[in-house]
């Protein structure tokens, strides 16, 4: 029978006592996370989320007492009574180390089966079977942490908009499905058959439609929904800083944001971030870093080396400039330390990325060595040290394609590069911004031009001549904030002006009947007194992954979904009841089983 708690008020938790308190009589409650009896002495280690302190029973414990203690097993939940006292052997690796309590009261509150994995800071169990019982996962100490450095972070956010006048408002949940953007997830109507809500991909139009009401400055801490394949920095439900201010430009937008940045940096890692973040645009990003995304926090830039590679007589790098493409290089200081089989594998790397090789040079006094050495004299190699800056005993590796598969080849393998060669420094952190985005994207597959963005994005002033004729050469204004190699957040000043957003929908490939069955609501709004506005948002998670320094979003998110999407603790998503179904008037035609406990989809993608 468990035992209850009832005369017993606990006095503090478990790691706040302190030497001040040495003498006084206290009650602790907690987990017993190791139980280890020595005939005369039972030591219980009670932890709770502050910490662990030890527990002692001996002869100065009343034989109850004893009796119980030698009953209690990990996990087990007890409430004590007892005095503190200073240990006799203190315990340096322990913050309560000097401390104990002696034990004169004991209750087992409640039991506890073996648990399926250590409730230990470091973990060795397969995630799948941690998200099956993620309520014990969550009672270790680094995922604890994980949760109270998010809170430290919300609480922050709250009072940085508040002290900067925004207002906090709620959107709903249950909204209307607009096309653009990723896919959504749909929640039918019984009251309405054969209709559906959206769940919301972001708040996006609602905060645009708060501005048109005046609300001037508005931030949310939003839950967004999104049906799109996972991967290490994505869920399918996530949660974004999300804000909107009126009458501003893009500059303004980034100041509060680098405010926010700076004041986390501040009281989360107690770093002072200098102010104004670099800002790059969209193609210089590209070029040198093949990423619109690029991680600072090393070098190994992508350099360019097309016209070099005209008098080279190789054939792939003939054909891929005579199809238009480009030759591109990353110079990897002492990289010719490296064996064969290491570089064999970077050329296998890249190839996961569509790149079909990886052609490589390491210069050397003597003799040269590499994959393309017959192609490059003497002269050839010394020209392609001066231009890259290489020096004897350096890697060169080049990328020669159509531009975008050497960019995003090279970019992923300057990355891939860095952690090989363990180049980045784990506590630094690197900010910038991405601007000038292109507008627009070609959609080969639907022939058309799609939003990269969003479709209430403002071009450029200087280029908004050009959004008819040009629409490829259109930049936004549009910012990413970037933070070591990861999209933190994004957002942009929005299209006011009505002419201007008809024309951008014509661009879309949108008729004015389709426009206004999809958005009809925002753009009647907008017929009505509408400030210049723009905003951002923050992906919370992500934010939180990367201070924390995990590297899965998954460990800052208290109760995740894995690979396919799906919950392994409560197994959601699930079948639902006929009856259910019949009142939503919906028939399922196809049904795939529901994930099961045991599956293990938890690897990266
Ligand atoms: P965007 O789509 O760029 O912009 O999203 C903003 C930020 O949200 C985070 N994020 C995600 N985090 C985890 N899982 C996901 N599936 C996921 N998708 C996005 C990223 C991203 O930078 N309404 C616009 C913002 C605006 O224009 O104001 C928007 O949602 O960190
Ligand atoms: P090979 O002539 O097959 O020995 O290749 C010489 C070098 O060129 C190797 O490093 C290959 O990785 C690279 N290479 C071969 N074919 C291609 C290709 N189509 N595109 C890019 N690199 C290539």
């Amino acid at each position: 029978m468990a035992e209850n708690i009832v005369g017993l008020k606990r006095s503090y938790r478990c790691a706040e006592v302190s030497e001040e308190l040495v003498g006084r009589e206290l009650t602790l409650m907690g987990w017993c996370h190791k139980q280890r009896d020595l005939g005369a002495v039972i030591f219980i280690g009670l932890r709770d989320r502050s910490g662990e302190i030890q527990l002692i029973v001996d002869d100065n414990s009343p034989e109850d007492v004893k009796a119980k203690a030698s009953r209690v097993r990990s996990e087990y939940v007890i409430a004590a009574k007892g005095i503190l006292q200073l240990r006799s052997a203190p315990n340096p690796d322990m913050e309560t180390g000097t401390l104990e309590l002696s034990v004169q009261e004991l209750r087992i509150v409640s039991e506890s089966l073996t648990p399926p994995f250590y409730i230990e800071p470091q973990v060795e169990a397969r995630e799948s079977l941690r998200l099956k019982h993620r309520y014990l996962d969550l009672r270790r100490p680094d995922m604890q942490a994980n949760f109270m450095l998010r809170h430290r972070l919300t609480s922050l956010t709250h009072s940085y908009f508040d002290e900067q006048g925004f207002l906090e408002v709620e959107t709903p949940i249950l909204g209307r499905s607009t096309p653009e953007g990723a896919r959504d997830y749909l929640v039918p109507s019984r009251v309405h058959p054969g209709n559906f809500f959206a769940l919301p991909q972001s708040p996006q139009l609602y905060k645009q439609l708060l501005m048109v009401a005046g609300f001037d400055r508005y931030v949310q801490i939003a839950k967004c929904f999104r049906d799109e394949d996972l991967r290490a920095d994505r869920q399918p439900e996530f949660t974004q800083v999300d804000l909107e201010m009126s009458f501003v430009d893009a500059d303004d937008v980034m100041e509060v944001v680098e405010g926010y940045m700076a004041r986390i940096f501040q009281e989360i890692l107690g770093e002072t971030l200098t102010l104004p973040l670099q800002r790059m645009p969209y193609t210089e990003a590209m070029e040198r870093f093949g990423s619109d995304k690029p991680d600072l926090r090393f070098d190994l830039e992508l350099q360019d080396l097309t016209e070099f590679a005209k008098d080279i007589d190789f054939v792939v790098f003939k054909n891929a400039i005579s199809d238009g493409g480009i030759v591109n290089g990353i110079v990897v200081p002492g990289g010719g330390e490296m064996s064969r089989k290491q570089i064999d594998s970077l050329a296998d790397y890249v190839k996961t990325w569509d790149l079909k090789g990886l052609p490589w040079l390491v210069p050397d006094e003597k003799k040269t060595r590499g994959s393309v050495t017959k192609f490059f004299s003497p002269e050839k190699v010394q020209e392609l040290m001066n231009l890259t800056g290489a020096e004897y005993g350096d890697l060169i590796v080049m990328g020669a394609d159509r531009w975008d598969r050497v960019k995003a080849g090279l970019g992923q393998l300057r990355c891939e590069l860095a952690r090989r060669l363990n180049l980045v420094d784990g506590k630094a952190h690197k900010l910038l911004w991405v601007t000038e985005f292109p507008l627009l994207e070609y959609d080969e597959e639907d022939e058309r031009y799609v939003s990269m963005h969003h479709p209430f994005t403002m071009p450029l002033d200087e280029d908004v001549d050009l959004l008819m004729t040009e629409p490829e050469k259109v930049r936004a204004k549009a910012y990413d904030i970037i933070m070591d190699g990861t999209e933190l957040g994004g957002g942009s000043i929005r299209i006011h002006d009505q002419a201007l957003q008809q024309q951008m929908f014509e661009r879309l490939g949108f008729s004015e009947e389709a426009a206004w069955a999809n958005f009809g609501f925002l753009l009647e709004a907008f017929k009505y007194g509408v400030p210049p506005h723009g905003g951002l948002a923050i992906g919370l998670d992500r934010l939180v992954m990367l201070l924390a320094q995990t590297s899965s979003i998954r460990d800052v998110i208290a109760f995740p979904k894995v690979q396919n999407s799906s919950c392994l603790m409560t197994q959601a998503p699930n079948a639902v009841s006929p009856e259910q179904l019949r009142e939503l008037c919906l028939q399922v035609t196809t049904k795939v089983e529901a994930p099961t406990l045991d599956e293990d989809e938890s690897e990266e993608a």
